[in-house]
């Protein structure tokens, strides 16, 4: 086996670092040994309305799962980022927003936070009757008023739900109907990349679809949009005259703090609930030791706020320890590839966090636009969304992080609320490519995919999964307990199961695979084919179709669409345009298909089931490998998908 060579911090970051190697060796076996000591001290990092005496009360048992944690303390997430600040912060910049164009950017103080913050859950509850325990939806640009909605629903007790800018009317409609939104808090206009994707007409679309519910209106460009007298609201308008003092509502740890939808390997994406103690600690403690942050630093997550990484890694996380969080509006290539390392030379950006395929696509230009830019003041880099392939790995280290950088590749979960598995940058010698090594709390385990025996001893290969609980962990699917347990506790009974595969080498390091179900990671966006699927039947002209992902050099997974024809229709280009857009209808760009391949038919059993293990490897050009094909009703389909393969 070739040897892996592994990356120690220098001494000097060490000597910084909140976590050393002793001390995580200490905490993680504190964490493990004594949950309730170990939580119930780390709790001490949140300010309590209600100080919690009871902190885990778990049960992974089939089917009677049940997760609580602090149940009976009391807090407001709102008054933990902003409120028990305003002492000794008030004047620091809460957050840095830099604007699509590279011409604008706004510093804002934890004072002006708690404003805005303040004025506009008033706005919420007494103009628009908004009261706790009430769906508040968001389709929001990557704009300062993001955050403050989302604390102004924790203000009051509302649960939000925040809706990717990118999704179409009818994935927005759908979200809206899953929890019977009271609202729908939106813009005129988002602008990425120098173009404006028309948010308020897309509600508007939504609405036609589920049903009207009251929306506000931020005014992000001043566009011109239909506003609906009585339904729709000015953002500017009612906050004008709103008070700045609105008293947070005393919120039970257990209580709902968001939703968030999320794709899984069937069905409609899934509304993943988080609740307000276990998941705000788990954001603020990962936040401050995975990035070894520290007082002054500026540290920047560059995800969408759409994403459960904008929730606990832009918003919750750093605000709740004080910190200055950097949000973006644009996009890494506007208006051209050195964008990201501007913006890191500009607000001297400390600890930088990103995923894998915006680094692959900025090394595709080499590292010029990188060394134009002084980078002096990076300390900390981080990954996380798919699995990192080592060249990025090597460059995100050599070009961005001048060898002077630990990497954090953290893997975690929408459903995980916060990192899982990731090195800490203190206390570990990294791995191009390796999560390396479970956060204080995690305990993970790998099993042997068809018997789910637990594999001891290193190296193993197999399924990961969770032992026992952590205190971010989701807590259930909106609305449907059966799915959560049958979904995650289910397959592997008394496990919390990821849906990853994983590796743990010869040092106990553990190394993720990737999905070893039908979800696919595009872009780092995470979607399941099922959905593509129900898109693609959803046409009329089709009767059957199949997605798989393929490896991709950019997005690491790309869109492999079979599709078969309702009897009479004919095979076109043109219809293969029009497929392609009527997914990105459908769902959004997002999940706009790379390849679209007719099939007259499909690989089937005698009992009618696709054996999509088949149509992956022939989309993986790897048809050499396609293993037993007697078992399918008839095997020269799989000779015709071959020769019809399409090049990519
Ligand atoms: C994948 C994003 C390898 C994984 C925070 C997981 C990763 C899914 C990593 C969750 C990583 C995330 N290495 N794979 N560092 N981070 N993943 O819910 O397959 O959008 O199950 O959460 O992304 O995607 P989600």
């Amino acid at each position: 086996m070739t040897e892996i060579k592994t990356y120690p911090p220098s001494a000097d970051f060490v000597k910084n670092a909140h976590i050393d190697a002793t001390k995580y060796n200490e905490m993680y076996a504190a964490s493990i040994n004594d949950p309730d000591g170990f939580w119930a001290k780390q709790a001490e990092r949140l300010t309590w309305a209600k100080t919690p005496t009871k902190i885990k009360n778990v049960s992974f048992a089939h089917p009677d799962v049940s997760i609580k944690w602090f149940e009976d303390g009391e807090l407001n997430v709102s008054a933990n980022c902003i409120d028990r600040h305003l002492d000794t912060r008030a004047d620091q910049t809460a957050i840095i927003w830099e604007s699509d164009d590279p011409g604008i950017s706004k510093h804002i103080t934890y004072l002006e936070l708690s404003e805005q913050v303040n004025k506009l859950a008033n706005v919420l509850k007494n103009d628009l009757g908004i009261s706790k325990g009430d769906r508040v939806v968001l389709y929001m640009p990557m704009i300062p008023e993001a955050a403050y909605a989302m604390l102004a629903c924790a203000r009051i007790g509302a649960i939000h739900s925040i809706v990717f800018a990118g999704f179409s009317p009818e994935a927005l409609a759908a979200r809206v109907d899953g929890c019977a939104a009271a609202l729908v808090i939106t813009a005129d206009e988002a602008p990425r990349g120098g173009r404006n994707t028309p948010l308020k007409a897309n509600v508007d679309k939504a609405l036609a679809i589920c049903g009207d519910t009251q929306v506000l209106v931020v005014e992000r460009t001043g566009a011109d949009v239909n506003m609906q007298d009585g339904r729709d609201h000015a953002y500017h308008t009612l906050m004008a005259h709103a008070s700045t003092d609105c008293p947070a509502e005393p919120m039970n740890a257990e209580d709902a703090l968001f939703i968030l939808y999320t794709s899984g390997s069937t069905g409609a994406p899934k509304g993943v609930l988080h609740t307000s103690g276990g998941y705000l600690l788990w954001a603020a403690m990962t936040h401050e030791y995975v990035f070894d942050y520290h007082d002054g630093d500026v540290y920047w997550c560059t995800a969408d706020v759409g994403w459960v990484t904008g929730h606990s890694y832009i918003v919750y996380g750093p605000l709740a320890n004080g910190a200055t969080t950097l949000m973006f509006e644009g996009v890494p290539t506007y208006p051209d590839v050195g964008r990201f390392w501007a913006v890191c030379e500009k607000h001297k950006v400390n600890q930088f966090y990103t995923a894998p395929t915006a680094i692959r696509a900025l090394m595709a230009h080499g590292p010029e636009p990188v060394e134009k830019y002084d980078l002096s003041a990076l300390k900390v880099l981080g990954t996380v969304g798919e699995p990192i392939n080592p060249e990025a790995w090597n460059w995100y280290n050599d070009v961005v992080g001048k060898g002077t950088c630990p990497i954090v590749d953290t893997w975690w979960q929408t459903e995980t609320g916060g990192h899982m598995m990731t090195p800490l940058p203190g206390a570990h010698a990294t791995k191009p490519g390796a999560a390396m090594k479970p956060f204080f709390g995690v305990l993970p385990v790998v099993l042997e995919p068809t018997s789910g025996e637990e594999i001891h001893g290193n190296p193993a290969e197999g399924v990961l999964c969770m032992k026992d609980s952590w205190p971010g962990q989701m807590r259930t699917v909106y609305g449907d307990h059966d799915r959560f347990v049958k979904t995650y506790f289910s397959d592997y009974k008394g496990y919390y199961f990821a849906g990853d595969g994983c590796r743990r080498d010869e040092d106990g390091d553990y190394w993720i695979t990737g999905r070893v179900d039908d979800v696919i990671n595009v872009s780092g966006h995470r979607m399941g084919t099922a959905e593509v699927e129900s898109a693609l039947v959803a046409h009329p002209k089709v009767s059957e179709a199949a997605v798989v992902g393929f490896p991709h050099d950019i997005k690491g997974q790309g869109i492999y669409c079979y599709v078969t024809l309702m009897e009479g229709e004919e095979y076109t280009d043109e219809l293969k345009t029009e497929l392609r857009n009527w997914v990105r209808k459908e769902i959004g760009p997002i999940a706009s298909p790379d390849a679209i391949q007719w099939a007259p038919g499909l690989p089937k059993t005698r009992s009618g089931k696709i054996m999509r293990r088949i149509l992956r490897k022939i989309a993986e050009n790897d048809y050499g490998a396609l293993g037993d094909t007697s078992t399918l009703a008839d095997p020269s389909v799989v000779d015709d998908l071959i020769a019809n393969r399409v090049q990519k």
